[in-house]
């Protein structure tokens, strides 16, 4: 964990006392450790033990430059699903022979950019659906010099047993009924829609089951389908890579025992096993590089103390992070003090400003007598990148450090453009 008390009981991120940083910083604020995100990605690249791979980092966990552009530097490429973040990446330093454009419904727009890119597009376009083949296919017509092709994966829905996949339903995506990937059944067609169209080149194929996985299991069993199919298709296509995507889980305080380098481990002693280590092995974390390595710290606005229940109410709301709301996720909540043995702790019901039940944070063991500030862990991935100004709140700002001290900040949006945007039209 980045952020962590000290040997004097104050909590620290990358080496920096928050107690000192935020006397003058304003909340809420996102602060992350670009060191320790360095560090997390540098771990799973040598996990591949030199082989050759492509660690496309989820853009969407983290859109921060200051954190792509870390992890640009440790080597990384990118997964992407806009245009957007195709740009972000991009102008972060991302080799486009690195990036990879997932998602269920690319606009044309977006199509067209990817294959733009540089004098040969991206790695390639991650194709989900039979008729998104066609699409593709439609867009290299389309283009005014006809002559480049499209590099395409297909993404699979390899049907994994949800109850294996121990992780929330809407954060699993490769059960059956979800709409992301093609259908193992469907894959036969794909195949022909390929060879049909001289404007696709089949490059990889992939998988992608879910997110938070805390157990290897699952995701061997995803990439177990894609080596097969991988196999079968010896001499008929000349693919480069093997995605086996995305998912690997952190400890979000309640344990995970299998860290993202046993994830890689794993697969590659299956893709040695299936006789295919020719093939590049692309995998597209987002989660496990960077969530552990940032906090939101919030003040206290006041507390409610009402029929026997407490309420700690904080200056960050479900606006900031949403996913306690959206997945019933925990997060630990811990004050800049680590409170002493005699500290009185009581438990809270932490809860932001938004008028929404579901704006509750769960409850806490916290001093009695409550902190000026507390700190939400672990939530460097999926909480900036998921925020809203719902309840005309600002988008909250963001603080990066890097050795030692604040290399990078981002301040809140700006309330008074909110207000103006709105009524201006
Ligand atoms: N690749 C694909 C195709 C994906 O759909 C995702 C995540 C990833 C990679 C990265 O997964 P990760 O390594 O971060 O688990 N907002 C949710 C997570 C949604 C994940 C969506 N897809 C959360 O806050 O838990």
């Amino acid at each position: 964990m980045a952020t962590k008390y000290d040997a004097d009981s104050c909590l620290a991120s990358g080496g920096v006392a928050l107690a000192q940083l935020f006397e003058r910083a304003p909340t809420p604020t996102y602060v992350y450790d670009l060191d320790a995100i360095d560090a997390e990605a540098r771990e799973l690249r040598a996990a591949f033990d030199g082989a050759p791979h492509v660690v496309a980092y989820a853009v969407k966990a983290n859109t921060a430059g200051p954190v792509v552009r870390a992890l640009a530097t440790a080597g990384c490429g990118a997964d992407v699903v806009s245009a957007a973040e195709l740009e972000v990446a991009l102008a972060c330093g991302i080799d486009p022979e690195r990036i990879v454009f997932s998602g269920v419904a690319k606009k044309d727009e977006e199509i067209d950019r990817a294959l733009a890119v540089g004098p040969r597009g991206i790695a390639a376009i991650q194709v989900e659906s039979v008729e998104e083949l066609q699409r593709v296919a439609a867009r290299v017509r389309a283009r005014a010099s006809a002559s480049r092709r499209a590099r395409v994966s297909l993404r699979i829905n390899p049907a994994v047993d949800e109850s294996t996949l121990a992780t929330h339903r809407h954060i699993a995506t490769g059960h059956d009924e979800a709409k992301f990937g093609i259908p193992f059944d469907d894959v036969p067609v794909a195949l022909e829609r390929v060879a049909a169209h001289p404007e696709l080149e089949l490059v990889g194929l992939g998988a992608h089951v879910g997110s938070q996985l805390t157990s290897t299991v699952a995701y061997v069993e995803a990439a177990r389908h894609v080596f097969e199919l991988a196999r079968s298709l010896r001499g008929r296509a000349a693919l480069r890579y093997v995605d086996t995507g995305g998912g690997f889980g952190i400890d979000y305080g309640d344990g995970c025992s299998a860290r993202p380098a046993d994830f890689v481990r794993a697969v590659r002693a299956e893709q040695r096993a299936m006789g295919l280590l020719d093939l590049e092995l692309f995998v597209e974390p987002g989660r496990s590089l960077v969530a552990a390595h940032g906090v939101l710290v919030a003040r206290v606005i006041q507390v409610k103390v009402a029929r026997e229940r407490r309420w700690l109410m904080i200056d960050a709301g479900m606006n900031d992070l949403l996913r306690p709301a959206l997945y019933q996720a925990r997060h630990r909540i811990v004050p800049f003090t680590r409170p002493a043995a005699s500290t009185k702790v009581v438990e809270w019901r932490v809860v932001g400003p938004v008028c929404e039940s579901s704006d509750d944070f769960g409850l806490h063991m916290l001093p009695e007598d409550p902190p000026n500030h507390v700190a939400i862990l672990d939530t460097g991935a999926y909480g900036f990148t998921m925020a809203s100004q719902y309840n005309g709140r600002a988008l909250p700002a963001e603080l990066f450090l890097k050795e030692g001290r604040v290399a990078h900040t981002s301040s809140a949006s700006n309330i008074d453009a909110w207000i103006a945007s709105r009524v201006s039209m």
